[in-house]
């Protein structure tokens, strides 16, 4: 077990999330390979290649309210070049009416050391059950 690049890839998984929760389009550039796909529900259960479809998300106006993603139950499996990262993702956020709510979802990503770094090429998210 590689247990220095487990703690990369949690690292990398955690700077990800922030990213999307801070909307900061170049430091979630920084992490993805240009060719990422994805299943996510925005998708409608197609896949998504590239960021544009991404890109959509971070260039619409932010709430200007707080917004936190935590890792929960995560799981690293490292095999060469290749890894998977598996998690509970918690978000606490407000609802419309000012209201603390937690959401969740289970997320698959997947990463490849491309060029001696750790990028995001693949992932999944479906809402908890
Ligand atoms: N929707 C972007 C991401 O979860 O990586």
């Amino acid at each position: 077990m590689d247990h220095a690049a487990e703690a990369e890839l949690l690292k990398l998984s955690r700077q990800l999330l922030d990213s999307i929760d801070s909307g900061n389009w170049a430091a979630y550039c920084e992490l993805c390979d240009p060719s990422i796909t994805c299943f996510e529900p925005e998708a409608n259960g197609h896949l998504v290649e590239g960021m544009p479809f991404h890109k959509f998300y971070f260039d619409l106006p932010g709430s200007g309210t707080p917004k936190q993603s935590s890792i929960v139950s995560p799981k690293v499996r490292v095999f060469g070049d290749g890894a998977v990262v598996t998690y509970v993702r918690a978000v606490q956020k407000l609802t419309a009416d000012g209201a603390p709510v937690t959401v969740c979802a289970d997320e698959t990503r997947v990463w490849q050391r491309i060029g001696g770094a750790w990028k995001h090429v693949h992932f999944h998210r479906s809402p908890c059950a």
